[in-house]
């Protein structure tokens, strides 16, 4: 018999999830983690494996699931460009096929249910920064469209299922986010400066690394995905959440090497296409709503990330990096 609160958390070897999977159990949940382990690792919730009130299940969520649960956080979907466009076709059915089987299972189950979205809704944006009520501008038969149009075929779905069998709904547009565990070869910027200065190699900026980006900490986002899901039901969002203090590459590169103590060189290389100059999330109705801010700074984030990546580039290198990075 389960006394506790029964939370699914799909993708949950990841890194998002593996932190989430954490908190959830240290409040007393009894978590179920399921993931195909497509960028998921059973290394990211290997502290978690014994604890009695946490199962790992190996499940593709473009499959139905069967499992008696008082709540699901949907974040299965691979997060980085390298990953989403190595299968297009599975990153649709992930996100779409997948939301279609977790609303399914909420709708069976009566569970509360939250979607991790994300930025990439808005696509190319033409207003900055995006409140949630701006529809996006995205390319439907891009390279970078299965997760775009993925991700908001999702939304549609979330929305739907609200308007048409009144389920408990939650979405939170996910900005930029870093920290321990995320893929050393996911090719975002944050991972790559990390090991690249802790392997002395040169830190390659585009163009003339005057560009912006904002990053928020992992435990900061799990703090509002948590609140998220704990809000009035008649808080659906979508409802962004990330972190609005801008850094230029420039800056990041010299601080990555300077926390790191490293030898590494920062080398200036051709701007991408579509590289945007300013990227920002604008959080006044998370800030409204569930009255959170994020309180992470990026030294201390960085601090965090830099002895991850330091402890598994030195721990066995070559086994655990691969490991890791597979
Ligand atoms: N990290 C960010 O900056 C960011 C930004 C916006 C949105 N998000 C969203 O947050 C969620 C988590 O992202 P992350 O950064 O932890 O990425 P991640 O790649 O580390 O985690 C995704 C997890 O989903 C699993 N997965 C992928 N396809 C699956 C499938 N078909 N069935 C079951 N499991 C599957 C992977 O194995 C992995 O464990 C994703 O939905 C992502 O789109 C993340």
């Amino acid at each position: 018999m389960h006394l506790e609160k029964r939370i699914l958390v799909t993708g949950g070897a990841g890194f998002v999830g593996s932190h989430l999977c954490e908190r959830l159990v240290a409040s007393g949940a009894h978590v179920i983690c399921a993931d195909n382990f497509f960028t998921g690792t059973r290394a990211n919730v290997e502290q978690l494996l014994n604890h009695r009130r946490f199962e790992l299940v190996r499940h593709d969520v473009t499959f139905p699931l069967y499992v008696e649960v008082d709540e699901i956080f949907n974040l299965a979907c691979p997060a980085s460009p390298i990953h989403y466009q190595h299968d297009p076709v599975q990153t649709t059915k992930t996100s779409v096929h997948g939301a279609i089987n977790m609303l399914g299972l909420a709708k069976r189950v009566r569970a509360k249910i939250l979607q991790a979205s994300t930025s990439e809704v808005y696509g190319d944006p033409v207003v900055h920064p995006q409140p949630e009520e701006y529809w996006g501008n995205v390319n439907p038969i891009g390279i970078r469209s299965c997760y775009d149009e993925g991700k908001r075929c999702a939304e549609t779905l979330f929305f739907d299922y609200l308007r048409q069998h009144h389920l408990r709904i939650k979405v939170a547009r996910i900005f930029n986010t870093y920290g321990p565990r995320m893929h050393p070869n996911d090719g975002r910027v944050v991972s790559n400066f990390v090991v690249r200065a802790l392997q002395d190699q040169d830190l390659v900026v585009y163009g003339d690394g005057l560009q912006t980006r904002s990053f928020c900490y992992v435990d900061d986002l799990v703090e509002a995905l948590i609140r998220l899901m704990s809000s009035d039901d008649s808080v659906t969002g979508p409802i962004n959440l990330g972190n609005p203090g801008e850094f230029t590459m420039l800056e990041l590169a010299r601080l990555v090497i300077e926390m790191t103590g490293s030898r590494s060189k920062i080398t200036h290389g051709p701007k991408p296409a579509d590289d945007p100059r300013q990227r920002r999330p604008n959080i006044e109705r998370a800030g409204q709503v569930l009255g959170w801010k994020p309180r992470t700074d990026l030294v201390t984030g960085l601090r965090a990330t830099i002895a991850y990546f330091d402890d598994l580039l030195s721990r066995n290198t070559q086994h655990a990096f691969q490991e890791a990075a597979e």
